[in-house]
């Protein structure tokens, strides 16, 4: 944008898009900013991807796609590249200025002691206040708490430096991005998107471009902390879901009743949702969330969110309960735990996608560490290269072979028809904990496998 240009209004802006000339900036291209931006680019709106990692950067723009675990990623990427509407850069002070429309797709983490952790977002902020000045609109795709936007983010990109004035010098809204890894593409299709402004005039607009890019439900929310409150409250609720059927899962391998049988009959009631046991809840989105949660809640100076306490308790102890119903395995044909070689199978955190965010897997590395295991690791995403300071194996036969148990962590597609009967020939013990409610107990047993898993009675 020009300098010394009168500030962009809502009919400027909406003129822009109707005409093709509205100019897009994502910062944050990630996983979930990448396929964001392709988005924008491939309805036709020129858009710029800023990201600080220079690698990923070049990688784009020699036309390498990054997320190979994102179906029809490679596509849409293919397409944008080659019509030159997308491109990327490291510099955000190159890109801000020429665009109207700024995105934020930036990590929100939590940092070691489970705090959430918006230094990014902020620090981009403080950047945007030198920056925007012409009227842009600031649309913010991350994962927030309720009341970021309000009361921190919003006089930061105001800020020291330039005054700038919301509603003047920029907009500021919020669509936070719910689209799950494995399945952007597809989401990005079909689920509602939530829309929310600072200056309830722009709400109109934000729709509209977004309505423009990607022809699903738009919902306004009346401002942005109720927008990201939805957003935490749908993923928490998986969160606390989960903790719950682990807690059964768990209650329910002493009395002899196999958990996904239960599931299987309880998904008839119409008002039932199911939700599967596990060694843990990872990724950069649901741990984290519920701890942006508990974080408002202590800011707030209250003491409410008991759920939230008892369902992290309960997910974060899942690990130390897979490696308690490993060692029963081994005691059962006289293996010790100390000094046996165990692999596991799969460390991400989800099936079929390249991500060990907060993943389980590496809080079991950790408890069989103590216990001076030899680990061997095969993931089909992650061969031959060092995840949690282990080399893993490149090839499944002899990642299995000589181990004295197998802990199936991770539902691939690769591990959902393993031959179990070679498992038995291959292997110096034949010990098997499932994890994922994969394998079929009578099955493995019928392959000659001492068989565990997670809810099975
Ligand atoms: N991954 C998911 O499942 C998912 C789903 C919905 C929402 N979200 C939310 O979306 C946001 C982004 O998540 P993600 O998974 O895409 O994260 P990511 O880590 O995959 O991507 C973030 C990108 O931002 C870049 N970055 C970091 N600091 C930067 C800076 N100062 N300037 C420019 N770029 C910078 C990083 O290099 C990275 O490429 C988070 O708030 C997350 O909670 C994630």
């Amino acid at each position: 944008m020009a300098k010394n240009t009168p500030p962009l209004n809502i009919d400027h802006l909406s003129e822009r898009l109707r005409n093709g000339s509205l100019k897009i900036c994502v910062v944050g291209i990630g996983r979930i900013g990448l396929p964001t931006a392709l988005y924008f680019a491939k309805s036709g709106l020129q858009t710029i991807g800023v990201d600080i990692n220079t690698e990923l950067v070049n990688m784009i723009n020699s036309g390498e796609y990054t997320l190979k675990d994102e179906p029809e990623f490679d596509k849409v990427f293919e397409d944008v590249i080659n019509q030159k509407k997308f491109s990327a850069m490291t510099d955000i002070s190159k890109a801000v200025p020429d665009c109207d429309v700024v995105l934020l797709s930036l990590p929100t983490p939590i940092d070691d002691q489970n705090i959430p952790d918006y230094s990014t977002l902020l620090s981009v902020g403080k950047s945007l206040n030198g920056l925007l000045s012409g009227g842009q609109l600031v649309i913010v795709e991350s994962t927030v708490e309720p009341g970021f936007i309000e009361n921190e983010l919003l006089h930061t990109i105001e800020g020291s430096e330039k005054n700038l004035k919301s509603g003047i010098d920029f907009h500021l809204a919020v669509c936070p991005e719910n689209a799950n890894p494995g399945e952007i593409m597809n989401d990005f299709k079909k689920l509602p998107r939530l829309v929310a402004s600072i200056d309830e005039k722009i709400s109109t607009i934000v729709s509209e471009i977004y309505t423009h890019v990607f022809n699903v439900e738009l919902i306004p929310m009346p401002n942005c902390k109720t927008a990201n409150a939805v957003k935490l409250t749908t993923n928490v609720f998986r969160y606390i879901n989960i903790a719950f059927i682990n807690e059964l899962a768990m209650l329910f391998e002493k009395l002899g009743v196999d958990t996904h049988t239960v599931i299987e009959a309880a998904k008839r009631k119409y008002n039932y949702q199911p939700h599967f046991p596990s060694s843990g809840v990872g990724g950069p989105c649901l741990p984290v969330n519920s701890y942006q949660l508990l974080n408002t809640e202590k800011k707030l100076g209250v003491d409410f969110l008991n759920i939230i306490r008892a369902a992290r308790n309960t997910n974060e102890y899942m690990s130390k309960h897979v490696v308690k119903i490993l060692s029963d395995a081994l005691n059962e044909i006289n293996v010790d735990l100390n000094g046996a070689t165990i692999t596991l199978l799969g460390v991400s955190y989800k099936p079929n996608v390249s991500d060990i965010q907060i993943a389980p897997s590496k809080e079991i590395i950790d408890i069989l560490q103590k216990s001076e295991v030899k680990i061997k690791i095969f993931d089909p995403y992650f061969k031959s290269t060092t995840v949690f300071s282990h080399k893993t194996e490149s090839n499944f036969d002899e990642a299995v072979s000589d181990a004295d148990a197998i802990i199936l962590v991770t539902a691939h597609d690769e591990f959902c028809n393993l031959d179990l009967s070679t498992l038995t020939r291959l292997m110096k013990n034949p010990v098997i904990v499932d994890c994922q409610g994969i394998i079929m107990p009578e099955k493995a047993k019928k392959a000659g496998l001492i068989f565990r898993g997670i809810g099975r009675g």
